[in-house]
């Protein structure tokens, strides 16, 4: 598989379907103004493929974090690690302003943005050119006849698998039991990834660099966090 081109057919997954809001209130003032001055500067293109040495040519890793919420991991991760390159998607445009704010205050060079579903980036990026693919707390889509919403999906574990260089990491968490059972049987089955665990406290224990989430904190789940962390092989 490559990345697509732009006369690549559309993938064939399903459209993206918003659990909570895209645009919830009207962005405060001073986010309005970053989404004319810093995003166009910062934006992942909107076609094309998505090169993160084209995107930052010194960096020496590149990361994807899908679903940044307020962006507060994101940019907490691309303050730590400044020759890395994080790629965020987010289609909460509130998220988006909020992750703005803290990119402006931070004064963050290495973070690239997307305002839109993180898929249509996926399906641009190269074989093999990111170190990590982050997806943490997602929507959690609880009922089973909207599981077929939930973003882990076999289509999008094979997306992270071929994105990912092996030895690259694919990295899940989420405080819904059901959420880490159908993540886990996906990708115990998923090419090109295996999972890191030895014992239970590999998954009950937050990675070393785990930055707390801003919903992780509000614990809505139905059990503590797992965390799920899979090396692409
Ligand atoms: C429950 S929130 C968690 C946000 C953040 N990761 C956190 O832990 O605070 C899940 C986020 O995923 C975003 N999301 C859902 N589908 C997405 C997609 N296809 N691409 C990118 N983001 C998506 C939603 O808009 C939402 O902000």
């Amino acid at each position: 598989m490559s990345a697509s081109s732009d006369d690549t057919p559309p993938p064939t997954w399903g459209p993206m379907r918003s659990y909570g809001r895209i645009k919830s209130r009207t962005l405060k003032p001073r986010q309005a103004a970053l989404f004319d001055s810093l995003l166009p500067q910062i934006a992942v293109p909107e076609a094309g493929p998505v090169e993160p040495r084209a995107l930052m040519p010194e960096a020496t890793a590149a990361w994807i974090e899908i679903g940044f919420g307020g962006g507060e991991h994101l940019a907490a991760q691309a303050e730590q690690r400044p020759d890395t390159l994080m790629i965020g998607c987010e289609p909460f445009l509130n998220g988006v302003g909020s992750a703005l704010r803290h990119i402006d205050e931070r004064g963050l060079k290495n973070v690239r943005l997307h305002a839109g579903d993180a898929r249509d980036v996926l399906a641009r990026i190269p074989d093999g050119a990111l170190e990590r693919v982050m997806v943490l707390f997602p929507d959690p889509w609880p009922k089973a006849r909207h599981h077929k919403r939930r973003l882990v999906q076999p289509e999008t574990l094979a997306e992270f698998a071929r994105v990912l260089r092996p030895g690259g990491l694919f990295r899940f968490a989420t405080d819904w039991k059901d959420y880490a059972d159908w993540t886990l049987e996906r990708a115990l089955k998923a090419p090109g990834l295996r999972w890191t665990a030895d014992e239970a406290d590999d998954w009950r224990t937050p990675w070393a660099d785990h930055v707390t989430t801003r919903y992780e904190e509000k614990k809505l789940g139905d059990t503590p966090p797992i965390f799920l962390e899979f090396i692409r092989t």
